[in-house]
């Protein structure tokens, strides 16, 4: 007996077949491109981390590429934030345990997954209403420090993981400094998606220019912060984004934030012992757009 193409069981059966060929293809093809995506999304960090330290694409490209110069000039360490101490280990375990299988942590470690992982994984802490200047509720417990180093090998700049909450989304980048943990060589974000031309101005490297110099700490407080009108050029200051008060106060508590005793102070603090014996806490305080 001839099918009978118009009948409904028929065009239900064609249209159920259809769909589960089409969802099969999209999974397979999500699957299978998964390991792809992330490697370019580490990439595309490594990138940024490059740029933030003052690489131009045309020296990368000379340099052979992202991933080798990233390889040959920077040392990843990884440290427990509370401490400041280096915490490779500490990380690895957890991490296998929460994920339940070996990981590797160059690859496979997302801070942002690991501060929204249960605190009882030992991979995160919640943070309380006070501290938590950039609202972002909770904080992973080890984070990556990029160190560059010259060829000779000495540390000539570190660059810290940083985000915060502008007024739509979380704002991630990288904020990179001198060794003297004072002096800011740059700061780039590679994910924000507040209003192009507004809050979205964060990304101009006009913008972006006016951090390169400016000092972080007046004694052991984070001082630096996005002003308005800064025109003065004040060594603490960066002049706000204009019709974007709210991504501007998110910058300012970002570094408040990942600058102070809940972020990388302890790091900071330890690396300038270690150096010269000098101790100068900082502290997460609460600067706004002045
Ligand atoms: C469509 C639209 C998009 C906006 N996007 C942003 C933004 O990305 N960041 C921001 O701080 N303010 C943004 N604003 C403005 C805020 O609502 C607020 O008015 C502004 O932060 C105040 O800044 P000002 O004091 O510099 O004018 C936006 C407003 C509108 C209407």
């Amino acid at each position: 007996m001839p099918l009978n193409k118009d009948s409904l069981p028929n065009t239900f059966l064609v249209a159920t077949l259809l769909c589960l060929t089409c969802a099969l293809v999209v999974s397979a093809a999500s699957v299978t491109l998964r390991p792809r995506q992330l490697e370019n999304a580490q990439l595309d960090r490594r990138n940024n981390i490059l740029q933030v330290s003052g690489f131009t694409p045309e020296e990368i490209k000379e340099g052979g590429g992202i991933k080798k110069v990233f390889e040959s000039r920077f040392d990843v360490e990884i440290i427990d934030l509370d401490t400041g101490e280096d915490a490779r280990d500490e990380c690895q375990a957890a991490m296998n345990k929460a994920k339940d299988k070996e990981v590797n942590l160059a690859e496979e470690y997302d801070q942002l997954w690991a501060s929204k992982v249960n605190p009882d994984k030992g991979l995160s802490e919640k943070l309380d209403k006070k501290t938590d200047v950039c609202g972002i509720k909770s904080r992973e417990k080890f984070s990556e420090v990029f160190i560059m180093n010259s060829t000779d090998g000495k540390p000539e700049l570190y660059v810290f993981p940083v985000r915060g909450n502008g007024l739509w989304s979380l704002m991630q980048g990288y904020l990179s400094v001198k060794p003297d943990f004072q002096t800011v060589v740059g700061l780039t974000f590679y994910q924000q998606a507040e209003t192009p031309g507004l809050g979205g101005e964060v990304q101009n490297p006009d913008w972006k220019a006016l951090w390169n110099g400016k000092k972080i700490y007046d004694n052991g407080e984070v001082k630096l912060a996005v002003i308005k009108g800064n025109k003065a050029g004040n060594d603490y200051g960066v002049d706000a984004l204009s019709g974007a008060t709210i991504t501007s106060n998110g910058v300012t508590n970002m570094i408040d934030f990942w600058m102070g005793s809940k972020g990388f102070g302890p790091f900071i603090e330890k690396m300038k012992n270690q150096d010269s014996g000098v101790s100068n806490t900082p502290a997460a305080g609460g600067n706004n757009v002045k």
